[in-house]
């Protein structure tokens, strides 16, 4: 039985979906009581568990031979989870942990890279086999349907900047083959996506497959912004989480070589292009 954590976020539900057509037995586990469709999804099981509650996570844990865990999205205690599920996996005996992480830890000035760097750190030092993933931003980021239908393609940060980004579902292809296979044993793979493209470029793809004029727009902060009344840690750690990664985006952008992916998926990584069209048939059957 493999326990997926994070389960009924973005990323748990393509994976779940991913190791379901695998043929691979799942538990999944999240906060979220939605975690329960995903028993109507093909997954044996889904507990609704607190990572940060010991005894959630040791029931979660029972019986299982494989961990793949994703961590909660910008949130303020993403290391500290991660630590309890490697402690607790450790306990319990796991034969593999696949780590769900993302391109890059090492750009500590973002507050979610440091926290997956850490968890990095506790994963390579326990005694567990295991595989790291470092997904590059998802393809899924992209509202293709309603971009679109607005005609502008909208988001936070600079439309010059470059990013490597990657479909979730070659990603999520990719964990549900290397899990419980000892050949990927102690391996850390990037995922990154073949398209290393800005804004306006992917605009001009969206407008080429839409046959529609696509102009961009500088998406502002303050679409994001907290009520500013609240000074918790947890209510402002996600805003901060953003705009540094934003900023970050901007600045710099984010690559990232798509070599290992290909390898891994057996075939070149789905491209920008080939995730709009997808897309937009996929928008065409739902109306
Ligand atoms: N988005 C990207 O482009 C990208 C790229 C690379 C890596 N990643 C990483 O992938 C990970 C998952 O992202 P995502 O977009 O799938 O996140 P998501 O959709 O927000 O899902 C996260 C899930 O974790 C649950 N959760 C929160 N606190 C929890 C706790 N204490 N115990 C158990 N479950 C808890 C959330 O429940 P609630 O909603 O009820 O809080 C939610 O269902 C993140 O670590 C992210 O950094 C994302």
């Amino acid at each position: 039985m493999i326990l997926v954590t994070a389960a009924s976020g973005r990323t748990g539900r393509s994976l779940v979906r991913a190791l379901v057509r695998a043929g691979k037995r799942v538990r999944a586990a999240d906060i979220a009581p939605s975690v329960s469709e995903l028993r109507d999804h093909g997954a044996d099981e889904a507990v609704v568990a607190d990572l940060l509650e010991p005894g959630d996570l040791r029931k979660a844990m029972q019986g299982i031979k494989s961990v793949i865990h994703i961590g909660p999205l910008f949130h303020h205690r993403e290391a500290e989870i991660g630590h309890a599920v490697v402690a607790e996996a450790r306990r319990a005996e796991v034969e593999h942990f696949v780590q769900f992480s993302v391109v890059h830890p090492q750009i500590e000035a973002l507050l979610n890279h440091q926290a997956k760097l850490a968890v990095e750190r506790a994963v390579i030092q326990s005694p567990i086999p295991f595989t790291i993933l470092q997904p590059m931003h998802y393809l899924q980021n992209i509202d293709v349907a309603a971009t679109v239908r607005s005609g502008v393609h909208r988001k936070p940060f600079s439309h010059d900047s470059r990013l490597a980004q990657v479909d979730l579902e070659d990603v999520t292809t990719v964990a549900a083959k290397v899990v419980g296979d000892p050949h990927h044993h102690y391996a850390t793979y990037e995922l990154c996506g073949s398209d290393y493209v800005n804004g306006h470029q992917i605009a001009a793809v969206i407008g080429e497959v839409a046959g529609r004029p696509i102009t961009t727009e500088l998406q502002p902060l303050s679409d994001f912004a907290s009520s500013g009344r609240q000074r918790r840690e947890e209510d402002e750690f996600p805003y901060d989480a953003m705009y540094r990664l934003w900023g970050h985006y901007s600045r710099y952008g984010i690559t990232g070589n798509p070599n290992v992916l290909g390898w891994l998926l057996g075939r070149p990584p789905t491209t920008l292009r080939e995730y709009v069209v997808r897309e937009l048939q996929a928008a065409a059957t739902d109306n």
